[in-house]
């Protein structure tokens, strides 16, 4: 039949059944019992025919919808189950369509009405249930119906389903409304009726009917415009591949854009007209993009377009529609100058959504359970991308830092779940985009893609992608089409793990923890042991892909895997199967660059011959591994797990030569655990002493004169940490500089360089003030008006005063008797106290002092007792008997003044008294002596000891940017991480 032809009956049918439209309004009866939240299979659509009128220019939040689903019934059943939500006024017309119309003849119907069909909504489920008012089998299997769905919605203010939003024209001054969507994970269902699950797929032909001075664009090219009239266009859309629904989007809008087109793809950057010129970065970094990934997963981006829309309200930083990425507008444009950590991570942004375009938009999740395999191919894709086209950032160094470091330490503090994990409800199903899912299934990919070979990895991929193409995936799927890949490319041969890919896979994808592999040697008859168990107490064992450098062989390029650990407690094995040459002298390296997401701990002999190594040239270790042998070590001291803390200090010792930021982040967590363990010890002033002189050369090098006090800058980190270790043990040449810089914004609002470090330049350049200095702090902290991010920052940065006189004199001007200043009202004041108390080893005698003035005073603050509980946490052993006194006392008054409270006193038994300061008297125990020996070792004792009777501060919060939030100075206590 000619195409002419079909759509004049088309229309000829569609206008005789208009009029006898069938109004589905009557409710029907909810059955009690809830309905299973998974779409029942026996229905399944085949195509969607979306038409959106909108009239979002005169901000007209309100759309109607004609949602046209073409279905076909797999089994027989008396009811088509779709998602629906925030929907309403539903018109439903059920058509079936007669398939064999050819055969019966002209002039037969294709469609054919069913009545008696009513419908409900299941509001559990989001479920717009379609059924007949008599109970019977409505819908035949192997028949195909057209269910023509009319509605009404109203756009969404969040960034969900249909939203809007606006902003100003900056031309003619007008508010300019804007429509767009969102319909990841689950929020499709708010634009249109659907079958709302990534699994099923099918093809979209989009209308959206729009005024005529605005443009619609969505996932495909545009098929059609028709304007109606001066002031109303139709815009229709090429039908989409077959596709899940979370992947629709459009966006209504006046925006403009420009475009480039490379390997017969169009790209553009669509943003309102004035900001038009800025996306110009952003088109350029995405053409190379994707035409780098379909050479790299050697598979066409198989769309004629893909859209880049900068939006000034969107549900994260970007989302992958496919052919239509959306972004806040901040993250699309500014690509070209500002902060230089900003634009890489606006870069490693567009290139995670272009990796999408293939994770997740070609192949998609089988269930939202897999998610990691979009967000996890995406996360780790766009780095290795992008370090592929701009080596000279540096890129994966920042995936150590900003991915792989939050995925090390996400489970010390959070629950943890598998990264294939069953959720069904749509809070569940949101509430699996987290951590696990984006950065411990990168981390896991990048195990695999080393371990098994980085080439024989792609080439699996590759095969994954195109066997699943269109269609949808779960993690067997992919699992195997690396074990074809493994044992095609035959890189192990005579490797018995070569054959159990999906076991390994599954070991990492089913377990919640994270393990932690200890190595150790026996020197007599040259076997290793290997231990592993999870850094929880859960029993949990994994497939770990081991490498190994050695002193005669450092080969630390080679990251794919020697062997295999196979899934048990212990294994031991003799140097000789594992093909190793090592001395008793030599050092062994386990996880080179790790690359493998796991802990590695050794034996003391073996850390002495590494710490020997980094002693006599540092360079043969990789910096890396360097970084991560520091790393692996803090867990252990702060658990008071270390065997020895001289081979700690030995290791330390040869920082003096680093000039790697990398190994520095490491060690910038270890000198702050030691200096709070040392505190108040003898051996305290020597240890500051020693960092002074480890420090000393990477301070100059980065904030010295000779590159003019100006911050290098590299992508990964800001030489904060650098200033955060120096600062932390009076390094003179810091205290200045942070001194000056602080002074100036304080006394002459200047502001400070180095934005992402204010706040630890503002921390810093307040501990030692002179007496005139603080005077005329107090004075401005008077003057000024309270509710000012100044403020914020001024009271902020006093808590890290060192001086005992300045501090206490500080906390009677907070809230002592005589104060009259009201900086803090009474809730901030008692919640400073704790928050001083945590974050200012020099400050603590102080507060018990201030307390013990003034408790008369502070209990008549409800809060009180809550903030003193919590520093009785702290409370050193040696002062418990000085507690217990101060304790009855302020109990006593609040007896006698029938004081009410809301929290009840701690008892002067209680377990929790001194309960934070534990551990750190139990790591003296163990090791003070120990310690204190090596340091009167290394520090010459005559050297003039700076600020010897000076303390230190742990120094502010390391989250970056405080001021940029202007948060308020209470959140930032409260969420500041400091480290005790
Ligand atoms: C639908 O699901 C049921 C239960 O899981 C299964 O037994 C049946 O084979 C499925 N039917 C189709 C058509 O996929
Ligand atoms: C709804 O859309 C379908 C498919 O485009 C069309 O055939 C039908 O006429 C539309 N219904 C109305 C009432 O516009
Ligand atoms: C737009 O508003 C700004 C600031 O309110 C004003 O200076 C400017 O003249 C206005 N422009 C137009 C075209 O009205």
């Amino acid at each position: 039949m000619p195409e002419s032809r079909a759509i004049v009956l088309y229309w000829a049918v569609i206008l005789t059944l208009l009029t006898l439209w069938l109004e589905l309004g009557v409710a029907g009866t909810l059955p009690t019992h809830h309905r299973p939240l998974r779409l029942p299979n026996e229905t399944y659509p085949l195509s969607y025919q979306l038409h959106i009128n909108s009239s979002i220019h005169m901000g007209n939040f309100l759309f109607n919808g004609n949602a046209t689903i073409d279905i076909e019934i797999r089994q027989s059943t008396n009811e088509i189950v779709l998602h629906a939500k925030n929907l309403s006024d539903f018109r439903i017309t059920v058509l079936r369509l007669n398939d064999d119309a050819a055969a019966i003849g002209a002039g037969a119907a294709e469609f054919e009405l069913v009545d008696d069909l009513t419908h409900t909504f299941d509001s559990h489920g989001s479920f717009l249930v379609i059924y007949p008012f008599e109970n019977y089998q409505a819908f035949e299997a192997g028949q195909r119906y057209r269910v023509e769905i009319l509605y009404t919605g109203e756009m969404q203010k969040k960034a969900r389903g249909l939203y809007w939003m606006t902003y100003e024209n900056e031309l003619d001054n007008r508010t300019v409304y804007v429509a767009a969507t969102q319909s990841e994970p689950t929020y499709a269902r708010m634009i249109f009726p659907c079958y709302d699950e990534p699994a099923i797929k099918s093809n979209f032909s989009i209308r959206l009917t729009h005024s005529g001075n605005y443009i619609a664009i969505s996932n495909m090219p545009v098929k059609e415009l028709i304007r109606h009239n001066a002031d109303l266009t139709t815009t229709s859309f090429l039908p989409t591949p077959p596709m899940s629904t979370y992947l629709v989007a459009f966006v209504i809008s006046d925006f403009e854009h420009i475009s480039t087109s490379y390997r017969g793809i169009t790209q553009s950057v669509y943003s309102s007209p004035t900001l038009k010129e800025k996306g110009q970065y952003a088109l350029k970094n995405a053409v190379l993009t994707v035409s780098a990934l379909e050479d790299y997963f050697s598979i066409s981006y198989p769309l004629e377009k893909l859209d880049h829309v900068a939006l000034n309200k969107n549900f994260g930083a970007a989302m992958e529609n496919w052919g239509l990425i959306t972004y806040k507008e901040d993250n699309l444009l500014s690509q070209e100058k500002g902060d230089l950590f900003k634009r890489v991570k606006d870069k490693i942004t567009q290139n995670h959504e272009i990796v999408h375009q293939w994770f997740g938009n070609l192949v998609s999740p089988e269930w939202w359970s897999y998610a990691w395999m979009n967000e996890g191919f995406a996360s780790y894709f766009s780095y290795v991308i992008t370090d592929m086209l701009y080596p000279e950032l540096k890129v994966m160094d920042f995936f150590a830092d900003s991915e792989a470091d939050r995925a090390y330490s996400y489970n010390s503090f959070l629950d943890v779940r598998p990264m294939t994990s069953y959720v069904e409800t749509e809070a569940e199903i949101v509430s699996a985009f987290d951590i696990i899912t984006y950065k411990r299934a990168a981390c896991v990919i990048k195990m695999f893609h080393h371990a098994f070979h980085r080439k024989t990895f792609v080439s699996g991929i590759s095969g994954f992608l195109s066997k699943y193409q269109y269609s949808v995936a779960n993690e067997l799927n992919l699992f195997d089409c690396l074990q074809t890949a493994v044992l095609q490319d035959g890189q192990f041969p005579h490797q018995l793990w070569t054959h159990k890919v999906r076991e390994i896979m599954l070991s990492w994808t089913h377990s919640e923890w994270m393990p932690i592999v200890s190595v150790i040697r026996n020197y007599q008859n040259n076997t290793i042991t290997f231990r592993q168990r999870s850094i929880h107490s859960k029993s949990e064992h994994w497939w770990i892909p081991l490498n190994f450098a050695t002193t005669q062989q450092p080969s630390f390029e080679q990251t794919h895997a020697e062997y295999f650990m196979p899934p048990q407690t212990q294994h031991t094995i003799s140097l000789e199967d594992l093909k190793l040459q090592l001395n008793g002298s030599d050092w062994l390296i386990v996880n080179k660059q790790q690359t493998g997401f796991y802990h590695v701990h050794y034996d003391n002999e073996n850390l002495q011959a590494i710490a020997r190594q980094l002693q006599t040239d540092h360079t043969q270790i990789h910096p890396v591994n360097r970084a991560a042998l520091i790393q692996d070590i803090n867990s252990l001291i702060e658990h008071n797990a270390i065997e020895s803390m001289n081979v700690v200090l030995e290791m330390l010792k040869y920082m003096e030569f680093e000039q790697d930021l990398r190994p520095w982040k490491s060690v910038s967590d270890t000198i702050p655990i030691l200096q709070k363990n040392l505190f108040g010890t003898p051996s305290y002033t020597m240890f500051l002493q020693f960092v002074r002189r480890l420090v000393t050369p990477m301070f100059k090098s980065l904030f010295g004169e000779t590159n003019g006090g100006q911050v290098n800058e590299t992508v990964f980190e800001s030489g904060e940490i650098i200033i955060h270790i120096a600062c932390a043990v009076d390094l003179a040449e810091c205290l200045d500089y942070t001194h000056r810089q602080a002074m100036e914004y304080f006394f002459n609002k200047v502001h400070i360089d180095n934005y992402n470090i204010y706040d630890t330049m503002l921390c810093f350049g307040t501990k030692y003030l002179n007496d005139d200095e603080f005077e005329q702090a107090l004075k401005m902290l008077q003057s000024i008006e309270r509710e000012s991010a100044y403020a914020d920052d001024m009271l902020y940065s006093l808590r890290c005063i060192q001086s005992h006189s300045h501090l206490l004199h500080y906390l009677e001007f907070l809230m002592g008797e005589n104060s009259t200043h009201h900086a803090l009202n009474d809730n901030e004041a008692m919640m400073y106290l704790p928050f001083l108390y945590k974050s200012n080893l020099e400050g603590r005698s102080v507060i018990w002092q201030f307390i013990d003035r003034n408790y008369k005073l502070l209990c008549r603050s409800p809060t009180f007792v809550e903030h003193f509980n919590e520093i009785a946490e702290f409370l050193p052993q040696h002062q418990r008997a000085y507690f217990e006194t101060l304790r009855e006392k302020i109990a006593t008054h609040l007896r006698h003044e029938s004081l009410n409270s809301r929290d009840i006193l701690i008892n002067s038994n209680s377990n929790n008294v001194g309960k934070k300061m534990r551990n750190s008297e139990l790591f003296l125990e163990k090791f003070e002596h120990e310690i204190h020996k090596w340091l009167l070792n290394e520090i010459p004792q005559s050297e003039d000891v700076f600020a010897a009777s000076l303390s230190v501060s742990n120094g502010s919060s390391r989250s970056e940017g405080v001021l940029q939030t202007a948060n308020r100075l209470v959140q930032r206590a409260l969420h500041s991480n400091i480290l005790l």
